[in-house]
């Protein structure tokens, strides 16, 4: 292990070598590289992307990616249903007793769009026992923003090791090997996979220049290296369907790596979450840590939006979250404590989802009791929710709709608000 884990900043561009002088200088691809390293580049864009939004990275690794053998299918990934009105919810699924690693334990849940059109996401719940051996995993269709709820993750990678636990997120972007070690030997969480634009900082406008997530607390690995031969395989999860591939040493073997296209880990606590300091909600936008646009100014095709503990101290406001219908289709989760909208039944490992104009918000029980309660300031300390939202209607898998932790009765919740209205008392 490196003596400087990581480096900071966000969609920077870095430089990091485990050995010293493994960087050519001065040049991408020499005509013969230190140590006898191969120089590769992974392109995370077109190469004629705009400059600013441009990324790409140089690897010197001892062998490059393609010495592996044909890919095999291996998975067939999950058919999308129909989409539907209806306001959905999980409980937690389950960690799995019999072994099973990151990527046998991806459950795909909902999704929209795909890696063809390069639009859309896909939602996946992973709940999983055992650390990966002797394999990575790389997604071509789309970058990986992974959210841990129970245990933590040591995610090796080409670029280095990303240790990160509940609290936590990491993104992984297209293309990039990485093998999910488990120190805690269970884990559960919920992966986004984003098939549009890079996710990125959203701007801040009015706010200025610092506040939300901040670039500098956004880390990226130092490079770290396996010189191991032996059986090795490579999943690649490509154009919706996961396959295999044998390898004969371990892909993750890059000595020294420059560039901005690099995986990275932010850690949710670091949030500088802005509300209102007289009454009234901001829109849950003000929330946003990272964003991947679309063509249409405004218009995600993925918002990641949490709920971390923050002060409340809106003045004749009803403070939980207030009834709406939304343009957006939301997929929340919960990483742990209670989220303010609900009284009971939705659980730290649960999800919900409520898509485009379908009517939610908060519960019977949490309407009544915010009505009449006293609004002195209120620190809520023991929440961490969050939402991937969208622009798409997002489908549910046959996985999802058919699990026994669908909460059949969810719709119930809502039931109990009853009617206060009376003409003659204003
Ligand atoms: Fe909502």
């Amino acid at each position: 292990m490196s003596e400087r884990q990581y480096l900071s900043g966000f969609g920077n561009d870095f430089a990091s070598e485990a050995l010293p002088g493994a960087l050519p200088p001065g040049q991408n691809s020499p005509q013969r590289v230190s140590y006898g390293l191969y120089a590769e580049q992974l392109s995370g864009t077109p190469f004629t992307v705009p400059r600013a939004l441009n990324r790409r990275s140089w690897l010197y690794r001892i062998r490059p990616s393609v010495t592996h053998e044909p890919f095999r299918a291996y998975d067939q990934g999950a058919v999308l249903l129909d989409g539907t009105p209806n306001q959905l919810r999980w409980d937690p699924f389950p960690i799995p007793t019999s072994p099973t690693d990151f990527v046998d334990g991806l459950q795909k849940i909902c999704g929209t769009g795909s890696a063809a059109a390069t639009m859309g996401i896909a939602v996946y719940v992973y709940t999983c026992s055992s650390s990966m051996e002797k394999r990575v995993f790389y997604d071509a269709d789309g970058e990986l923003l992974i959210v841990p709820q129970e245990g933590s993750l040591r995610i090796a990678t080409e670029f280095g090791i990303i240790d990160a636990g509940p609290g936590e997120i990491v993104v992984i972007q297209r293309g990039i090997k990485f093998r999910v070690e488990l120190p805690d030997h269970l884990a559960r969480g919920y992966v986004c996979e984003n098939f549009g634009a890079l996710l990125r900082l959203p701007d801040l406008g009015p706010i200025g220049a610092n506040g939300l997530a901040n670039s500098r607390d956004f880390l990226t690995p130092v490079a770290a290296y396996e010189d191991v031969d032996g059986d090795y395989e490579i999943i690649a999860k490509f154009a919706g369907n996961m396959w295999a591939a044998k390898i004969d040493h371990s892909p993750l073997d890059v000595v020294a790596w420059h560039g901005n296209y690099a995986p990275y880990k932010y850690d949710l606590h670091r949030f500088n979450a802005i509300n209102t300091v007289s009454f009234d909600h901001p829109d849950p936008s003000i929330f946003t840590v990272l964003t991947s646009p679309s063509e249409l100014p405004g218009v995600a095709n993925l918002d990641f939006v949490i709920f971390p503990p923050r002060w409340m101290v809106a003045q004749h406001t009803f403070r939980p979250p207030y009834f709406h219908r939304n343009f957006m289709n939301e997929y929340m989760g919960l990483i742990s404590g209670e989220y303010d909208a609900k009284a009971e039944g939705f659980l730290p490992g649960g999800a919900s989802l409520h898509n485009c104009m379908s009517a939610h918000g908060p519960d019977a029980a949490t309407f009544e009791k915010a009505s009449k309660a006293k609004l002195a300031p209120q620190y809520v300390d023991d929440t961490l929710a969050f939402m991937f939202e969208t622009r798409y209607a997002l489908r549910p898998t046959a996985l999802a709709l058919e699990s026994e932790h669908l909460q059949r009765d969810y719709f119930e919740c809502w039931q109990g608000l009853a009617k206060h209205f009376n003409p003659d008392k204003p």
